[in-house]
This record gives structure tokens, C-alpha cells and sequence, in this order.
């Protein structure tokens, strides 16, 4: 009898990327990577990856970099190279060097793309990748005295061209490269093209497959997320001297970061600064629950923060009228101010606007999501999901392995983000004894192991 393999690893993983898959089908990202992901002997990877991601049903611009190859063309014609705070000074006699480099990348990356062999991840893919002269560009000039020739600005982007490629399922290929209405080529910063075309398109997403692992900070762990209040923060006080990475990797991080921060106050939601050393790392990003990277996010007047005892009383504004309603269950000042580092705040302009609870019964591995509320005024934009993440966040942090949660008016609301309805004698001990039977609450449970 033929032995069936065990798959259901497999099975339980794909399950898992169903939200994901879901929700970036139809949605526009654009994809940074420099020459260094090119030259890599693991470059097939990315390229499947990407291809998946297409098939995924995500409208992909993909923007690369050439660095190290127009550094060898140089090196081989024996020019020098100049760089200004890390830009290169593009002299007329660097062009033709610049143009091979540029051209043979793109060469590569169209050829990987276009492999369809049987028994490879590419097997019927058929991708069609257009490039073009999506991007004009503008001499970026003299600066403190040094004529930076031809190494130009973005200066537009042709986003209804691109926009008509990628209705037509087409992947659009941008390079380094910008052409100007005198007819000139210019040599641009990979980074600029991919920001500025992520900005003109409106894009869902920018994703930066860069040489470091995110941002790092000063204990050497990446930063899971950074709004752009605290992206800039990030940028003035600490991009520079962290011990834990090299300064060529600083120096990525920060131009990587000070793009992300454009980005976002370009309009652009979130971008993704991800390692290309780690396998797979666009996939695990985009497609599973915890991501690998920093991921920077456009809420530019809010923050999503660990409450402190100053926030008592906007707590008790948001939450007070809803008591009253018998929605959320009544809590005195003195509660709140012993629970109040459980608690998790959205701030948007000094208010309180939203607010969330955890509290971990560590013996059980349990754990009781209270207090969600959204200000009335601020509802229905995803705020209480993105409260309800983090707090599953820090759970799964605290290796809990189920959820609950008590309500009374928004059962439905729970459902429809993965609980189910048990019973009040499957609440962790301890709060059983606090399970308040008056108010009849039902009992929403949610797996997270
Ligand atoms: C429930 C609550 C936290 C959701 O906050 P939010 O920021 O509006 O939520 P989101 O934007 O992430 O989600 C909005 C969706 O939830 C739905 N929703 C809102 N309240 C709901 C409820 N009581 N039951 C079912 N669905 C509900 C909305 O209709 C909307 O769905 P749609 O996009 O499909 O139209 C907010 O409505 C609230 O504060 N309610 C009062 C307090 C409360 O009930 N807390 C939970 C008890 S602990």
C-alpha cells in the first residue's frame, strides 16, 4: 500500500497565508533591490519569489539598483569614482560604463523572469516584465560647489504608463536610469526611483530588500514597526551610532529609512525594509503573521503606544460613555491606574482615541483581550483591528496560547477576526472567579499557538 507523507504542516502553513494572500491580491507594491541581490548566487530565489507573488494576483513594479556592476565596468576602464554623502558624481566619460551596467542588469533580471522550465517554481509563470521611459529626471545640479554631471533628481513620473502596463497584468521593470527632455541620461539613486514611482502610483506598498536586517536598534534587535513620527525620531537621534552594525550598514539603513519616511509622507501607507540575506524574506513578510523586517507606516499624527499613568483620564473619557452603555464592563479609577501599563493607547493629536487591555494568566498560557474601544468618531478605519494585532502581538510574545475575550455587544465583530464562542468554564482560572454572571456576557475564545 502506497504510505501517505504527512502534509498537514504544509496544509496548516497555507491555511495560514490565506488572510494574506487575500488581502494583497489586487493591491499595488512596488520592489526594491540593489545590484548586490542581483550578483548573489541565490538570486533565482527572489526572482521565484517575486514570480509568486505576481501569480498571487499583487500588481508589481520592480525597481533595482546596478551599484557594484557600474562600480566593475569603471574599474575595468580604470575611472575613478567620486561620491558625495554617498551619491556618485556621474561624469560624461562614466555614461557608456553606466549604461552596460544598467543594461546587463536588466538584462539578467528580464531572462530570470522569463524561465518557465518544468519541475523549477517558474514552470508556467509566463511573466511579462515591460521597462520604459516611465521615469524623467533632472540634473541634480551643483551642490556646495561639487557639479554632480550627470547624476540626476527623479523629476516625474509617468504613473498613468505604468498604471495601463499593470492593468494589462503586466510587471513593469523600472532601472536606475531617467531620460530628460533635452534628450539626456542621467544616473539615479535606485532608491529615489523606486519612492518616487511608489508615490506617484499611490502604491499599497514599497518594499526595500536592503543588505541589513531592518532598522537595529542600540540592543541589536530589529524594530518590528515604526510610524513616521517615530521613523524621523529614529533618523535624528540614532541612525548613525549604533554598535551593533557596521557604518557601511548604518549608512544603508539610514538612506533606506529617510526613502521609507519620504514615502510615507509622499501618501504612501507602509514600506517594508527587509534583509535579502534571509531566504524567502519578501514571502515571510508579506504572506505570514509576524513578518521579518522593520515596517514603516504612514500614520503621521497617530501612535500606538504602551499606556502610562498620565492617560488615565483620557483613558476614562473613551471608555466611561461606553460603560454606561453596558458595553464594556465598569472600571474605577484605582483599576485602571494598577492596570494601566496592560493597557494599549492610540494617540492622534494629544487624544486618546482608542484603547485595548491584555492580561496574561501565565500558568494557563491564557490571556483576555478588555477594554477594545475606538472613540465613536474614529471608527470603521481599521483601528480596532490594528489594536487587536498588537494586542495578539504582545500575547504571542508572552508565548500565550489562547485568547479570550468578554462582550456583550460585538460578538460578531470577534468572529469575523477568529474567535469562537465557548463557554465561561474554559476561562483561565483566575478569571472565572471574576466571570461576572449578571451581565451575561458571552465568552469568545481564540487559538494562538
Ligand atoms: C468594536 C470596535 C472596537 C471596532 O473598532 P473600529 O476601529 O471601528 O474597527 P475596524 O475599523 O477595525 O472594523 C470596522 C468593522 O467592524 C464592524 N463593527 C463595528 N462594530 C461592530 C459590532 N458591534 N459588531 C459587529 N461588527 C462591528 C463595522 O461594521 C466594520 O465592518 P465593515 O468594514 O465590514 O463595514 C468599535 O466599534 C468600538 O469601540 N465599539 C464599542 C466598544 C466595544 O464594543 N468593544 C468591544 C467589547 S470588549
Amino acid at each position: 500500500m502506497r504510505k501517505t507523507p504527512d502534509l498537514s504542516e504544509h496544509v496548516e502553513w497555507f491555511r495560514n497565508s490565506a488572510p494574506y494572500i487575500h488581502a494583497h491580491r489586487g493591491k499595488t507594491v512596488v520592489v526594491l533591490f540593489g545590484g548586490e541581490a542581483v550578483d548573489h548566487e541565490g538570486f533565482h530565489h527572489l526572482i521565484n519569489d517575486i514570480a509568486l507573488m505576481r501569480s498571487l494576483g499583487v500588481r508589481l513594479v520592480i525597481v533595482h539598483g546596478a551599484r557594484p556592476q557600474i562600480e566593475r565596468q569603471l574599474k575595468a576602464l580604470n575611472i575613478q569614482s567620486e561620491f558625495d554623502d554617498g551619491l556618485r558624481v556621474t561624469t560624461a566619460a562614466m555614461m557608456p560604463a553606466v549604461e552596460q551596467a544598467v543594461g546587463q542588469v536588466r538584462m539578467t533580471i528580464e531572462s530570470q523572469l522569463s524561465m518557465g522550465l518544468p519541475n523549477t517554481p517558474m514552470a508556467d509563470a509566463s511573466i511579462r516584465v515591460v521597462s520604459g521611459n516611465f521615469v524623467t529626471a533632472q540634473p541634480y545640479g551643483i551642490r556646495d560647489g561639487i557639479d554632480y554631471c550627470q547624476t540626476g533628481n527623479v523629476r516625474n513620473v509617468d504613473a498613468n504608463a505604468i498604471e495601463a502596463q499593470l492593468d494589462h497584468g503586466n510587471m513593469v521593470l523600472a532601472s536606475p536610469i531617467g531620460y530628460s527632455p533635452t534628450g539626456e541620461i542621467f544616473n539615479l539613486r535606485a532608491e529615489d526611483v523606486a519612492t518616487d514611482i511608489a508615490i506617484a502610483l499611490n502604491a499599497d506598498k514599497l518594499i526595500f530588500v536592503m543588505e541589513t536586517i531592518g532598522v537595529i536598534n542600540k540592543d541589536g534587535n530589529s524594530l518590528h514597526q515604526l510610524n513616521l513620527p517615530q521613523a524621523e525620531q529614529w533618523l535624528q537621534n540614532h541612525a548613525r551610532d549604533n554598535p551593533n552594525i557596521s557604518p557601511q550598514q548604518a549608512q544603508d539603513t539610514q538612506s533606506h529609512l529617510n526613502n521609507a519616511a519620504h514615502a510615507c509622507r509622499g501618501g504612501v501607507r507602509r514600506v517594508h525594509l527587509i534583509s535579502r540575506n534571509i531566504d524567502g524574506s519578501i514571502l515571510l513578510e508579506l504572506y505570514t503573521r509576524d513578518g521579518v523586517g522593520t515596517l514603516v507606516t504612514a500614520d503621521n499624527y497617530e501612535g500606538l503606544r504602551t499606556a502610562t499613568i498620565d492617560d488615565i483620564g483620557g483613558i476614562m473619557e473613551l471608555i466611561v460613555p461606553l460603560e454606561e452603555q453596558g458595553v464594556l464592563v465598569k472600571r474605577s479609577r484605582e483599576q485602571l491606574e494598577l492596570d494601566i501599563h496592560n493597557f494599549t493607547v492610540i494617540e492622534r493629536d494629544g487624544m486618546i482615541i482608542a484603547c485595548a487591555a491584555l492580561f496574561c494568566y501565565e500558568t494557563e498560557k491564557a490571556c483576555e483581550l478588555a477594554c477594545l474601544a475606538v472613540h465613536p468618531d474614529y471608527q470603521q478605519h481599521g483601528r480596532g483591528d490594528e489594536l487587536m494585532q498588537h494586542i495578539e502581538w504582545q500575547a504571542r510574545k508572552k508565548h500565550m496560547e489562547q485568547m479570550f475575550t468578554l462582550t456583550t455587544q460585538t460578538m460578531h465583530w470577534f468572529i469575523e477576526r477568529g474567535f469562537t464562542e465557548t463557554e465561561p468554564d474554559d476561562l483561565p482560572m483566575a478569571k472565572q472567579g471574576l466571570y461576572n454572571f449578571q451581565r451575561n456576557s458571552k465568552v469568545l475564545r481564540k487559538q494562538l499557538g
